[in-house]
């Protein structure tokens, strides 16, 4: 081992002890089957990722139900079963955790390209509206453009996203996943009605912060008495939404808190929404570190994981000074999926930087699956031998 000692101890994530503090962020490729169905090339993309060293392999943005949208990878149904099975036997094969990042929806930012015949939906009818200024790069064409206005969910609705949710959750148990992240970051259908901005119902789901967080709370609790306790959940937001009416860090602290109260096992911080996409995929490298630091002091022992940190030396002081416990990487495995291994290796010059140019996200937003400008192999990882999964069993 080299001069990044912390960032490859173990760490203990509610029952589970994870390898090392390096996990792959949930990071949409865009390449599941017609209903959701995780494909070839899912489950090798994912081989290279865990075979190159992460402790944590992430699953994207997976949905609870195709209800409101399709196209990411879904745990709504058992005619899945066979890829979810396979993929996390696929990961725990090279000794790393497989969480699943699971969502009900985009809500309003579901672009119309990419939807079929669904009707969009939110918790009110409020179009989301990009700024001028606020773009990261490559996608500055959205700039000052607004969504179309969404569909008021009704309350029956909004109560069957809860049932959805806790059977999918226990299809990802039952395939063998060791947990799931709640998806309520960047202003996506849960995030949606616990923002203020996007919120402004009348029933129990809206009105003041404690009823913005019902729809949350009675999805983990309902989740948690299915799932049981060793299941491991945790939970993703914006820790600022960064726009004006929005989340603020102070309401994240205060919702970390009474979800570690609850028994939640995990916070994972991300930051902005589509109004404040130089947060959401920052430009510059640790911006989303200094939210990372508040919500590891509101809350007392669970693990805080923080993305956009892609140097080892950088990710090492950040989990030595304790600004966050674990490095959660998106982009930095995307260019290269042995960023871990040569990290530990003391192998570090040897990583394939990303240049933070956004192709991935202009491919994904364009509707294809994921590109790399510095990674060749991204997306093709499925012809690639070396990242075919190992025979079932193997472990
Ligand atoms: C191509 C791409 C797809 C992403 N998909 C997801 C996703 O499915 N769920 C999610 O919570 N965040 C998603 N993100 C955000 C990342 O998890 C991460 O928070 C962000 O990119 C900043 O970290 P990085 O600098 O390590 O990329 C995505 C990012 C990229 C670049």
């Amino acid at each position: 081992m080299g001069e990044y000692n912390k960032l490859f101890e173990p760490i203990r994530i509610g029952k589970l002890k994870v390898k090392n503090r390096l996990a792959f962020a949930p990071t949409g490729m865009g390449t599941a089957g017609p209903d959701g169905e995780i494909t070839d090339q899912s489950l090798c993309h994912y081989v290279a990722r865990a075979r190159g060293g992460a402790g944590w392999i992430t699953v994207e943005h997976s949905l609870a139900t195709y209800k409101h949208i399709k196209g990411p990878i879904g745990f709504h149904t058992n005619l899945n079963f066979r890829g979810m099975w396979e993929l996390s036997h696929a990961i725990h094969a090279f000794d790393a955790a497989a969480i699943v990042q699971l969502s009900i929806g985009l809500g309003a930012q579901y672009f119309k390209g990419r939807r079929t015949d669904v009707e969009l939906v939110a918790p009110s009818p409020i179009p989301y509206r990009v700024p001028k200024g606020t773009s990261c790069r490559g996608l500055e064409l959205w700039e000052d453009t607004e969504g179309e206005a969404p569909r008021e969910l009704t309350t029956r609705e909004v109560e069957e996203l809860e049932d959805d949710f806790v059977q999918a959750a226990l299809r990802i148990e039952r395939a063998g996943f060791d947990g799931i992240e709640i998806h309520g970051a960047h202003g996506y259908l849960l995030g949606a009605f616990i923002s203020p901005l996007s919120n402004q119902r009348s029933d129990k789901y809206g009105g003041s912060f404690e009823n913005r967080l019902n729809l949350l709370l009675n999805i983990y609790r309902k989740t948690r008495a299915a799932v049981g306790e060793d299941f491991i959940l945790g939970f993703r937001i914006s820790g600022d939404e960064h726009i004006e009416g929005g989340l603020t860090i102070e309401d994240t602290c205060r919702i970390a808190s009474i979800l570690e109260k609850e028994g939640i096992d995990f916070i994972h911080l991300s930051s902005g929404r589509y109004e404040a996409l130089n947060y959401l995929f920052p430009n510059d490298e640790g911006v989303i570190l200094p939210e990372a630091q508040a919500v590891k002091q509101a809350v007392e022992e669970i693990p805080v994981l923080c993305p956009n940190v892609h140097s080892p030396s950088l990710a090492e002081h950040a989990v030595l000074e304790g600004m966050a416990d674990v490095i959660s990487l998106s982009r930095g495995l995307i260019a290269d999926p042995e960023w871990p291994n040569k990290t530990r290796e003391g192998r570090e010059e040897e990583i394939t930087k990303c240049i933070r140019c956004n192709n991935c996200l202009k491919t994904l937003f364009s509707g294809f699956s994921v590109r790399c400008a510095v990674n060749p192999e991204v997306g093709r990882e499925r012809f690639l031998p070396q990242y075919y999964p190992p025979p079932l069993g193997f472990k």
